[in-house]
């Protein structure tokens, strides 16, 4: 286990009811917010209206139309609202790509020129604005981590920065702003989630306490991820899923590890590139990708995962056993409703080998838990066609 600083200050309010406490922890950053979200789900769903309500005492600014994989464009659009109007605070009401967003535009208001820029050049950022976030979907963590993915469509280009100035300060986590969530979001939620846990634990390091909890993550999502969808208002269902969300990419689960990823710099090339959701295309990918690093060296990380997620018994073969938890975790896509090919999106391989430079360039998977070539991301990218 390696060493590691561990520092999480945002403040969550976690269950029924819990936005009523946002006056209260609101007013000491000002009386301007900027209130974002996305395509209206809030709106159709009542959450808008009672957010205004409560409120009432601020002076609301608003940016809507937060597109699923936020654009520059918006974030830029975004700033320029704080420039004109002097605005206290961000108020994120949505997923993953309105927080992601409001991050953005928090550190944009204090970044002379384009946003994209600032994504780029992360490590320059020294300031944003506070942000507050009232989660609706359970996928992303973005609630309890200081990263954001931003998107720029001109260059088919997909971003993540990290900044700890972008670190919400307050999240409000009710499940029960989750009962709309559409059964796909659902599942590519579910898949997103299980993707950072299972990226966290299949590092180089070993480590026990953080892997404990990693496999306590997935076993909550196998066993809740189920039941929310048969049952979308069920709330200890999805009161469980939000707090896996959060869990599983606040730290702990890459604590004394390397943080050393790989399907999400594949996945992010895919997003950039096509109309596929995150989630979906974790769920895709990562069966494909266990099958390719399945090795000597692998092997027995496979056989902890099989028998500690999956409940299969240690006493077979462990080439064996290690493809039972793999067979697992591909037939658990496929049962909460997701594709299992690239193609089911309508994605071929024009663009395989360029996907793959870049992934590998920005995600630098030459450091991953198996070091990978562009010449395996281009077999991992056919295995997944
Ligand atoms: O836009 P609205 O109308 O709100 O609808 C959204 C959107 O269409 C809908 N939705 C959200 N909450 C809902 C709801 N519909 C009904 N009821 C509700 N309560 O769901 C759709 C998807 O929303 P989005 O925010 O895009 O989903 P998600 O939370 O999965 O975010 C995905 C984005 O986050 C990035 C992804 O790459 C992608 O761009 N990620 C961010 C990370 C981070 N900041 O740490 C890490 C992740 O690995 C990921 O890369
Ligand atoms: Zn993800």
């Amino acid at each position: 286990m390696k060493s590691f600083e561990y520092h999480m200050t945002t403040d969550i309010l976690f269950g029924m009811g819990q936005e009523a406490a946002l006056p209260d922890r609101l007013k000491s950053y000002g009386k301007k917010i900027l209130l974002t979200y996305g395509g209206g789900s809030i709106k159709r769903n009542g959450l808008y209206d009672k957010l205004r309500v409560l409120l009432s005492d601020f002076e609301i600014f608003e940016l809507g139309g937060i597109e699923p994989k936020p654009r520059v464009e918006t974030v830029n659009r975004g700033a320029a609202l704080y420039k004109r109007e002097g605005i206290d605070m961000i108020l994120a009401v949505g997923g993953g790509s309105t927080v992601d967003c409001s991050k953005a535009i928090a550190a944009a208001t204090y970044w002379e020129g384009d946003a994209w820029d600032m994504v780029v050049h992360m490590d320059r950022i020294t300031r944003a604005l506070p942000i507050a976030v009232v989660l609706t979907l359970a996928a992303t963590g973005s609630e309890t981590d200081a990263a954001a993915v931003i998107s720029n469509p001109n260059t088919h280009e997909k971003l993540l920065f990290f900044s700890p100035c972008v670190l919400p300060g307050v999240a409000v986590l009710n499940p029960e702003n989750t009962y709309t969530v559409s059964p796909f979001q659902t599942a590519s939620g579910s898949a997103d989630i299980m993707s950072h846990v299972i990226e966290n634990y299949f590092d180089r390091e070993q480590a026990f306490v953080p892997d404990a909890i990693n496999e306590g993550l997935l076993r909550a999502v196998i066993r809740y991820a189920p039941i929310a969808l048969e049952k979308p208002s069920d709330y200890e269902a999805r009161a469980q899923l939000m707090w896996a969300a959060s869990m599983a990419l606040n730290g702990l689960g890459s604590t004394g590890k390397n943080f050393a990823w790989s399907c999400h710099y594949i996945e992010h090339e895919l997003s950039a590139m096509y109309d596929i959701t995150h989630g979906a295309g974790l769920a895709v990918l990562t069966p494909k990708w266990m099958r390719f690093i399945l090795s000597e060296y692998t092997v027995d990380k496979f056989c902890d995962y099989a028998v500690n997620v999956w409940g299969c018994e240690r006493s077979e073969d462990k080439f064996t056993l290690a493809n039972r938890g793999i067979d697992a975790t591909e037939a658990f896509f496929k049962r909460i409703g997701l594709p299992s090919t690239l193609s089911a999106f309508g994605i071929d391989d024009v663009h395989f080998s360029m996907m793959a430079e870049k992934a590998c360039r920005i995600g630098r998977l030459q450091d991953a838990y198996v070091p990978l070539s562009e010449d395996d991301v281009v077999k991992i990218l056919y295995m997944s066609l």
